[in-house]
């Protein structure tokens, strides 16, 4: 949500900064813009709309910059516009400033500025924070940051540079990421390691209340609370950075969906041990006597994770006693829960950073439960702030309608499903024949993958339509509720998901020749009550789309479209019905002309509540 890029070195800044851009546009894209060290002074550039509009503005400018800061803008105080673009300045236009975050007493802060005569351009948040830096600034830019964050309360990361300190950027942060990266002879920043690594794999992550300051080739590191130097841990990224790029791929969210048999062989690299039908899972080695005498598990995150979260759920539960609750983060807390020994609480999340997600982690550790984390993005709060936790290694997820990281979630919630299952009732060959299936799965979605001109030629008849009923039973009930928000989020039609035994008490009353049902029905133990389901919507006359297993001659008979999925056993089947959804969602949007890596109003990395 919001992208930061900085750089401080001998090479020309801007190019640089606008690659980073680039690289962030899928944190938000409403407006961007940057700030450079240029001849003494400070140069600034901003453009409504995406990185392109700021690219025209920078057209024909010549500064001869080593050095600045640069941001792309997701709006949350004061609508998408330039004035309303980072970064911000202070009255004398000396102090520049972007910020990711929210900074929650911004009301009273403008008010005690605006007494004081400061001159305001634009409505948010970041540029009081600016104005406060300013009213804090007596020739030293450190000493100015530290003392105005000291009256903030909200979320930042935050980048800072001034006219008379020419050579120098602050950076802070609070509960808003920021990593350094460093190379011989300079030194970047930026909020996301997405935009650093094509330059350099050496990161610095800063952490909450940490301030930093950058020189060309060197970073100091304190504390906001001391003025203790801090050394931070150089860690080594192991991204390539041709996994940050499209790779011939129309969008990313396409290359993504055809990264996951790959990513799905990623996420049990190493982890099945075949000989004793389990799984081993290197990153809940400290907490393993924990997890293997657990008796509660509840699963917090949001949107496609929480989705992950109920199929784990239903996997866990039946391979093990263990009872498993799924909770939006963005309601946990509210819940007044009695949390017992025995219980460990599993927060999962792409990012790593989603603020919801983050504030339940918290709320579970004050609690005093042991607290997990399963995360794509190495470093992220998330991965920093549980006591153990497991990786996806799906590598970068940049398409903003998450597709990969799920199949990669869903993949390691099956492990863990494992392990703990061979704690419970689960026998050495039933451990064994759930490897010989999970093995088989990257293999089945290669097949999904071939029939892509299908589902093309599908969404090509379905695209006229604005509403859309999804529907499933047990582990296709989360499925459909995914593909429904595939759909929504990229194509902007409306599309609801339900569990199928559910419609007969609502939703049924929507079904006309106009409000196609898009129905899952692999071979499963419910798969008769999804038949009898299709009947009923077809008897009121409404188009069904039918997801099946290859050969299902009664499915092709009853369904007015089929797209159809190889055999599995019925637990593996959300890995293999999923794709045909997330498919069919892109070639929708596609044929709509639909913006799909970048849809509206949306961000990746949701870092605010
Ligand atoms: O990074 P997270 O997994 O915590 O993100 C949670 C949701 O914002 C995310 O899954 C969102 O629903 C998807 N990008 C939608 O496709």
């Amino acid at each position: 949500m919001c992208g930061i890029i900085c750089y401080l070195g001998q090479r020309p800044a801007v190019p640089l900064l606008m690659d980073g851009l680039r690289r962030l546009e899928y944190r938000g894209y409403d407006s961007s813009g940057l700030a450079v060290f240029s001849n003494g002074s400070i140069e600034s550039e901003r453009a409504l709309g995406k990185i392109k509009a700021l690219e025209e503005r920078l057209q024909g400018k010549r500064w001869p910059a080593r050095g600045g800061i640069a941001h792309t803008r997701w709006a949350t105080h004061g609508e998408p516009s330039e004035r309303n673009a980072h970064p911000h300045r202070d009255c004398t236009s000396s102090i520049f400033l972007i910020h990711n975050g929210i900074i929650e007493n911004y009301q009273q802060i403008k008010n005690r500025l605006v007494a004081k005569d400061h001159q305001f351009a634009s409505e948010t948040d970041t540029e009081v924070l600016t104005h406060l830096v300013e009213d804090h600034y007596r020739g030293d830019l450190v000493e100015a940051v530290e003392q105005a964050l000291r009256q903030v309360r909200g979320a930042f990361g935050i980048a800072v540079m001034c006219r008379q300190e020419p050579d120098k950027i602050v950076l802070a942060r609070r509960g808003s990421p920021l990593i350094i990266g460093v190379r011989n002879g300079e030194v970047f920043a930026a909020s996301d390691v997405a935009a650093l690594v094509s330059h350099t794999k050496n990161v610095i992550y800063l952490e909450d209340n940490d301030i930093a300051v950058l020189t060309p080739s060197q970073y100091d590191i304190f504390n906001l609370d001391g003025a203790d130097t801090l050394n931070r841990i150089e860690t080594v990224v192991d991204w390539d950075v041709r996994e940050a790029e499209k790779q011939g791929y129309e969008h990313f969210m396409l290359k993504e969906i055809y990264d996951q048999p790959a990513s799905i062989k990623n996420a049990l690299r190493g982890r099945l041990i075949e000989d004793e039908g389990t799984a081993k899972l290197g990153g809940l080695a400290p907490v393993k006597d924990q997890v293997l005498d657990m008796d509660r598990l509840i699963i917090v995150s949001c949107g496609t994770s929480y989705y992950a979260g109920l199929i784990g759920r239903s996997v866990i539960e039946s391979c093990t006693e263990i009872g498993v609750d799924v909770d939006l983060a963005s309601e946990f807390r509210y819940r007044r829960l009695n949390l017992k020994s025995g219980t460990i609480v599993l927060a999962i999340s792409q990012s790593g950073e989603t603020a919801d997600t983050l504030a339940a982690v918290r709320e579970a550790e004050r609690k005093g439960v042991p607290v997990l984390g399963m995360v794509n993005v190495v470093g992220s709060s998330i991965a920093r702030e549980t006591l153990a936790g497991v990786y996806n290694h799906a590598g970068p997820e940049i398409g903003v309608a998450s597709t990969k990281s799920f199949t990669s979630q869903v993949a390691v919630l099956y492990l863990v499903s494992l392990l703990l299952g061979r704690r419970h009732r689960m026998s050495v060959s039933e451990g064994q024949a759930f490897i010989r299936e999970f093995k088989s799965i990257p293999e089945k979605v290669a097949l999904i993958l071939e029939q892509a001109d299908h589902i093309r030629q599908v969404a090509r008849k379905y695209r006229r339509f604005k509403n859309f009923l999804f529907v499933g039973r047990q582990l296709s009930y989360p499925v459909a509720l995914e593909g429904a928000l595939k759909l929504k989020e990229i194509s902007y039609l409306h599309a609801e998901a339900y569990a199928a035994g559910e419609m007969k008490h609502g939703p049924i009353a929507l079904i006309d020749e106009n409000f196609p049902s898009v129905c899952i029905a692999p071979r499963d133990s419910s798969r008769e009550k999804m038949i009898s389901n299709i009947q009923e919507i077809k008897a009121r006359r409404g188009p069904v789309l039918g997801i099946a297993n290859q050969g299902d001659a009664q499915m092709a008979h009853i369904c007015d479209d089929l797209i159809e999925v190889p055999a599995c056993d019925e637990l593996f089947t959300p890995f293999l019905t999923v794709v045909p959804l997330q498919l069919l969602a892109y070639y929708i949007a596609r044929e709509n002309g639909c913006e799909i890596d970048q849809p509206r109003n949306l961000a990746k990395s949701v870092t605010v509540e």
